[in-house]
């Protein structure tokens, strides 16, 4: 299951700085299975949320059109993912409907959000005249 795979990534998590721990985890739209975890550095800015490392290692595989991310953390109450994840994740949303699933699970429980509703109108960098 997705949510497992993102909870065992955030026994991973390099987070000297703030203590919080986060997983993620990527299902393709060819079944495979990326993970992450949040690697914070000594640099605080130079941090990388565990959403955007799982993306980035599926991206590296040839992987290109997610289907859901699984987002886990055991420190924080209701984890949602942040707006630059956000963004990068509509860059590889899989194309047809539903599009992209965001499963996230922090200490109030589980809940499913589809990206649309995170990120509604994300900029997609299109140069067509559709407004
Ligand atoms: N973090 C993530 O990895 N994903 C999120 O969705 C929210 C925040 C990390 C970044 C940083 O290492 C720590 O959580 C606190 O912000």
């Amino acid at each position: 299951m997705l949510m497992t795979a993102a909870r065992r990534a955030a026994g991973n998590a390099h987070s000297p700085c703030s203590g919080i721990r986060v997983g993620a985890a990527v299902l393709t739209g060819h079944e495979r299975v990326f993970v992450g975890c949040n690697v914070e550095n000594a640099s605080l800015g130079l941090t990388t949320c565990a959403e955007r490392v799982a993306i980035q290692s599926a991206v590296a595989a040839g992987e290109k059109e997610l289907v859901a991310v699984a987002v886990f953390s055991p420190e924080i109450e209701g984890i949602t993912p942040c707006g630059a994840c956000r963004q990068v994740m509509a860059e590889f949303r899989a194309p047809a409907p539903p599009g992209l699933l965001v499963l996230v699970q922090g200490k109030r429980g589980t809940e499913a959000i589809p990206l649309s509703k995170l990120l509604p109108r994300a900029f997609t960098g299109s140069k067509g005249g559709g407004g």
